[in-house]
């Protein structure tokens, strides 16, 4: 099939906010214990950090990463997590039924955090506990001394504050599973309050009120509306949350969610806009899509109730999660302007890119290399290619485009990036890129994943689903031809 997309410097959709590029580490499964802290295996160092997983880490090229939920957050004791190990108490953890050690918290996170490069975006426990508990983890985090929080931390051994810059405001209230579920004003008068107190102690810092849980709860569009109507004032951003999974086995289909999501997030900016209309506010909410992925292939995994650190959702993926994963990322760069921040969910072993045995080794999972490839080279501004390209009908959506695909440029360095995914499982496609007014512009590097059936997976020493380089591309003036193979996710550099 044939397909022509046009760009150009004027189609600039926006500046492309890093931290679109998130991830998430929960206290859940094997993400922390067995993941990023494990004391005594080969590569940790002194404080059990492995370094095998912050090479893979660094790779990935995380900004910022959201700690310590989740649903964890929502019965999270803070003050367990911090000071000498050998006193913090081991705890029930009711949103996962497992025990917490609370050996890793607060402090060993954000020393994690320097260590993959990375910065922490906090959130804070507004389900059993309030706005007192995260005033008091903001003064312990970012005061620099004189106050109790400040000088405990600083008895602890953490001289200078953390300077944490964002802060989430609670987890997922609206969901019957979250530990101190709340009505829509029941939230919004806590999320106000909170957020006012935190931003008392910090000025600077910037809170995200949690969104619907996602597009699927019965609350959602009613729950943005009214909690946003009451904290508007107070907060930053508002919280999206979306995973999807291929249940029935019908991969066009599942790789068409992307129109859902693109619907979604359409859809909460509306809202957002609206309630600033009702206020006649200067001020716009942005969005936090703070927990997005595919997760399925784990439902149903049986653990031991009540263990320390149990194989939890723990999904293998293959090589259709890679492409939605590449489609999904691509889509949230689309709306760059809106969508400021975004967390891949999440970091290690638990829905994760990064996956790792307990004492033993660690491998890229498929979904890794789309997530590497826009983090790394999809910086500057995004760029909306208008898209001339064949069109399919999945079992829930009608007119699909078989090419999903973005621009990025960045002008400093005078790069530029084009991302594309060819969903068609059968069918290459002949692309024609209009480069309008980026002459000069030459491909440099043209990368690809293809030839892999949907299933593929990856594991310890066979890394079967990976990327590969091909021939630059031909170029004839400004108008650049390049093939995309049947069922491929394809980037492609150029230089001036
Ligand atoms: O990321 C796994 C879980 O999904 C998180 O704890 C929760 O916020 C969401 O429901």
């Amino acid at each position: 099939m044939k397909a022509k997309i046009t760009l150009a410097k004027e189609f600039r959709i926006g500046e492309i906010d890093k931290r679109v590029y998130g991830s998430f580490i929960e206290h859940l499964g094997r993400a922390v214990y067995g993941g990023i802290y494990e004391p005594g295996h080969p590569t940790a160092d002194e404080n059990g950090l492995r370094q095998d997983v912050i090479d893979l880490v660094k790779k990935l090229n995380v900004p910022v990463v959201r700690y310590p939920g989740g649903n964890f957050v929502s019965g999270y004791n803070w003050e367990d997590g911090v000071g000498p190990v050998e006193n913090r108490p081991k705890r029930l953890e009711l949103a996962w039924g497992t025990t917490e050690p609370n050996e890793f918290g607060t402090n060993e996170f954000l020393d994690w955090c320097k260590k993959a490069n990375t910065e922490c975006m906090m959130a804070v426990n507004l389900g059993t506990r309030g706005p007192e508990e995260a005033r008091n983890l903001v003064e312990y985090c970012n005061h620099p001394s004189g106050t109790y929080w400040s000088d405990l931390r600083r008895s602890h051994g953490v001289e200078n504050p953390h300077n944490i810059k964002l802060w989430c405001l609670g987890n997922e209230m609206d969901g019957g599973w979250q530990m101190g579920a709340k009505t829509a004003v029941e939230y919004g008068r806590t999320a106000l309050e909170a957020s006012k107190l935190m931003k008392w102690t910090s000025p600077g810092i910037e809170t995200v009120l949690c969104g619907s849980s996602s597009r699927n709860m019965s609350t959602f569009g009613k729950w943005e509306a009214e909690s946003l109507d009451i904290a508007y004032d107070s907060i930053d951003y508002v919280s999206l949350h979306q995973y999807y999974g291929n249940h029935d086995g019908d991969t066009m289909n599942f790789l068409a969610l992307t129109m859902q999501l693109e619907d979604f997030i359409y859809s909460i900016i509306c809202t957002c806009d609206y309630i600033k209309a009702r206020k006649r506010s200067k001020k716009t909410i942005n969005l936090s899509f703070d927990e997005w992925n595919v997760w399925y292939h784990s439902n149903g995994a049986k653990f031991e109730k009540w263990s320390v650190a149990p194989k939890l959702l723990e999904d293998i993926y293959n090589f259709e999660d890679a492409l939605l994963v590449g489609s999904m990322l691509i889509t949230l760069l689309r709306h760059c302007d809106r969508v400021k921040i975004a967390c891949l969910a999440q970091l290690v072993n638990v829905i994760a890119p990064i996956f790792t045995e307990t004492g033993g080794g660690v491998f890229e999972q498929t979904t890794y290399f789309p997530f590497m490839h826009l983090s790394n080279y999809g910086r500057g501004s995004a760029l909306l290619p208008l898209v001339d390209c064949p069109k399919y009908d999945s079992k829930d959506f009608t007119d699909v485009p078989y090419l999903d695909t973005i621009a990025t440029y960045d002008e400093e360095n005078d790069e530029m990036a084009i991302f594309c995914v060819n969903k068609s499982m059968d069918e290459s496609m002949v692309l024609d890129v209009n480069l309008m007014d980026f002459d000069g512009y030459k491909p440099c590097e043209f990368i690809s994943m293809d030839g892999c059936h949907k299933n593929d997976e990856n594991t310890f020493g066979d890394i079967k689903v990976k990327p590969h380089s091909n021939p630059v591309p031909a170029i004839d003036g400004t108008t650049l031809t390049v093939e995309l193979k049947p069922f491929s996710w394809n980037v492609i550099r150029l230089k001036k």
